[in-house]
């Protein structure tokens, strides 16, 4: 074989190789160097033209073409390679971000409002709805707002009643929401403003005591209205107002004559018994009539306290636990249900 067929050959085979290789090459980074291998400045191909200018003349334009064709065709082949990993790459990169919207989402729990909040929303509204406003106060009280100011003087034996968290300091914790009566009416009177005055002060209360009926700490909401010639009528149409909307449907009601330091006179307020329809049972002790809240007319010593003239403005107050009247409602049989926080009661009972 002459020189030239010989090299010719060679030749060819090196273009073969070059181009399976190229064919082969799994990502841009190895194409790259494949490049740089037969096309780069000290690439083969380079190499070969440099070589073609050592032949003999008359060999060199057929060596020389053919070298050239090669490297034509070597960077078509890279080209080729290029574009068909770049559509791979980009279909692996849709392939990789694609979302498959057939999958089911990620359920998050529902939360509920607690039932004692529910309870307090409710009977809030209930008085907006009449036109009283609502006002909050402190639960960390001092002793003229939850007692003295509230006609229950130091040696009161309703001081000792009500089962005091005190601080070192003398503050205490709040027994009752009646001290928002004593804030309220104050800061009228700062204003210089007169009655009328309607407030519903709902909020949490605290007391040391701890059994199926008590906790340390509830809910009371405090309903109170002062203005000129208002008397027990009003309070009883009030009261019954409120509870034949609470509990959604008329229920009987009595007022029962009592004792409040804060109230002459004072009433406690009994609905007809919700379970037997006022027939008797176990739950009203066979009285057919439940208790569920203290009343009166605000004591002349209240009006007193925080400067209102007794003898020109009279008013009316109730007190009421609303974790009892939720758990009448409902029919819930133990007040620690509330606070235990067991989901499946919280869900039975959440809005
Ligand atoms: N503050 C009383 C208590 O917690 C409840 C109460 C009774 C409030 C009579 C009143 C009222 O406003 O007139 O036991």
């Amino acid at each position: 074989m002459s020189d030239l067929a010989d090299m010719k050959e060679r030749l060819e085979r090196f273009g073969h190789e070059a181009v399976e290789r190229i064919h082969q090459a799994d990502s841009l980074q190895s194409l790259e160097q494949l490049r740089i291998r037969y096309l780069g400045k000290k690439g083969a191909l380079t190499e070969m033209l440099k070589g073609v200018g050592r032949l003999p003349a008359e060999e060199r334009p057929l060596i020389g073409s053919a070298v050239n064709r090669l490297k034509h065709e070597l960077a078509e082949a890279l080209r080729e390679r290029e574009s068909l990993l770049q559509v791979r790459l980009e279909e692996e990169r849709i392939a990789a971000e694609r979302i498959d919207v057939t999958l089911p989402g990620r359920r998050h729990p529902r939360g509920a409002v607690h039932p004692v909040q529910k309870g307090l929303d409710e009977m809030t509204a209930i008085f907006q709805q009449l036109g009283f406003l609502v006002a909050e106060g402190p639960e960390v009280e001092d002793e003229f707002h939850n007692f003295d100011a509230l006609n229950i003087p130091p040696e009161h034996p309703a001081r000792a009643m009500h089962d005091t968290f005190f601080f070192a300091d003398g503050h205490l914790l709040r027994t009752h929401t009646s001290p928002v009566q004593i804030r309220t009416m104050q800061s009228m009177v700062k204003r210089g403003e007169e009655p009328p005055l309607a407030v519903v002060a709902p909020g949490r209360v605290f007391r040391c005591d701890y059994d199926m009926t008590h906790s340390p700490m509830f809910h009371q909401v405090e309903v109170f209205q002062v203005d000129r010639k208002l008397s027990m009528a009003h309070l009883k149409g009030v009261l019954s107002f409120f509870l034949s909307s609470y509990f959604g449907r008329d229920l009987p009601i009595r007022l029962r004559p009592s004792y409040f330091p804060f109230t002459e006179p004072s009433a406690e307020v009994d609905i007809g018994c919700v379970f037997c329809e006022g027939k008797g049972c176990r739950v009203c002790k066979q009285t057919g009539w439940l208790e569920v809240l203290g009343s009166g007319m605000i004591h002349p010593n209240v009006l007193k306290a925080v400067g209102i003239d007794h003898r020109r403005y009279s008013g009316f107050a109730f007190g009421l636990g609303v974790e009892r009247l939720v758990m009448l409602k409902h029919g819930i049989p133990d007040l620690r249900l509330f606070f235990e926080n067991d989901v499946r009661f919280l869900r039975r009972m959440g809005a």
